[in-house]
């Protein structure tokens, strides 16, 4: 079984996606350190908006899901060029970009900078690190050598904590046990853990050819829509996500269809979800497994942070482990590069 040999998961994952997610934890705990050096003395904002794109607007996603029910701000992530116009001198405007150099968030910081918001950058380098240190934005230097959507644990954590920098919130202690919790997942999913032991290759093999439809709900919405993009950005396969409680209002009637067939749900489930929750998504599932074969993945861990970080953790295993099944290699991205490298230079 190819998933449980490592040598020849090495000679498909050529830039060692696989040991790169195993290093998560770890990675956790020096993004932490790192965040924790930034000094940010501005006034508590009434809003913030974490501004960026693809795998870096992610970790935005996921520190909304995790503290909206505990900070007093108006807090949203935002994908484009332009800021909403209610950006202003009482938003605290995160721009968040792995490379520095992806031009809607370099547009939403002219835009943030234009409207006197107060800023913070959040990347590894390129012209996002250049114009914050030009202009004295404070920021948060990542570690290189990341592809973006792998520096997830730079990206989130770092988020999070200019967030705890506010003022409005406390982030790095639950952040500090979630990697324990992690740690103890990662026993579980690392590619010496056999197929039967192994959750996230045993989902890997059950979604086989058809397309991985993830369903999160409450503080699993981001986690559900990062598996999805993990999908799409690692094994090169089309991959859906939605949410409970809007999916029962809509896209539940699809499976009246025959081409529903196609999909492979994945519930997200947390033993602790309220009984409202429970009772609609057993009837979904029910609906749901008149047609399709599904699956579910039980959230981990003891806190809210752990519970979503560990569904992820999950998901992005899978992802890879799909790949490698696939005979394909997790790490080029070569459409969204071609994307990025013939829109250089284009001006409005
Ligand atoms: C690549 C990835 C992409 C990038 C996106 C924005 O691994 O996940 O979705 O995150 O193209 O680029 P950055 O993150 O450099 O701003």
């Amino acid at each position: 079984m190819i998933l449980d040999s490592k040598a020849e998961i090495a000679k498909i994952d050529k830039s060692n996606a696989c040991g790169v997610l195993e290093a998560l934890p770890e990675d956790c705990e020096k993004a932490l350190r790192n965040a924790d050096e930034l000094k940010l003395s501005y006034k508590k904002p009434k809003r913030i908006l974490i501004a960026g794109m693809g795998g870096s607007a992610i970790g935005g996603d996921l520190a909304r899901d995790w503290l909206k029910d505990r900070i007093s701000a108006q807090i949203e992530v935002y994908r484009g060029y332009e800021l909403p116009r209610y950006a202003d001198a009482d938003t605290l405007v995160i721009l968040a970009s792995y490379s520095g150099n992806t031009e809607e968030t370099i547009g939403a910081y002219e835009d943030a900078k234009k409207k006197n918001c107060m800023m913070a950058v959040v990347t590894s380098g390129g012209e996002l690190a250049k114009m914050a240190l030009k202009d004295n934005v404070p920021l948060v230097l990542i570690a290189k050598g990341f592809m973006p959507r792998f520096a997830i644990s730079h990206l989130f954590i770092s988020i999070a904590v200019v967030l705890e920098k506010t003022g409005l919130i406390k982030a790095k202690e639950e952040i500090s046990s979630t990697i324990l919790a992690l740690k103890s997942l990662r026993e579980e999913l690392k590619r010496d853990t056999p197929v039967g032991m192994n959750e996230a290759k045993q989902l890997a093999m059950r979604i086989g050819e058809r397309i991985p439809t993830i369903y999160g709900f409450g503080p699993f919405k981001a986690v559900a829509k990062r598996i999805k993009t993990q999908f799409n950005e690692n094994a090169k396969v089309p991959a859906k996500w939605e949410f409970f409680p809007e999916l029962t209002h809509n896209e539940i009637v699809c499976y009246e269809s025959e081409l529903s067939k196609l999909l492979f749900p994945i519930f997200i489930r947390d033993k602790a979800e309220s009984n409202k929750y429970s009772a609609r998504i057993n009837i979904a599932k029910e609906i749901i497994s008149e047609k399709c074969e599904t699956a579910e993945i039980y959230a981990r861990g003891d806190t809210k942070l752990a519970k979503m970080l560990s569904v992820m953790y999950i998901g992005d295993f899978a992802s890879v482990y799909i790949a490698i099944l696939r005979k394909t290699d997790p790490t080029p991205i070569k459409e969204i590069e071609r994307i990025k490298n013939a829109l250089k230079g284009v001006k409005d």
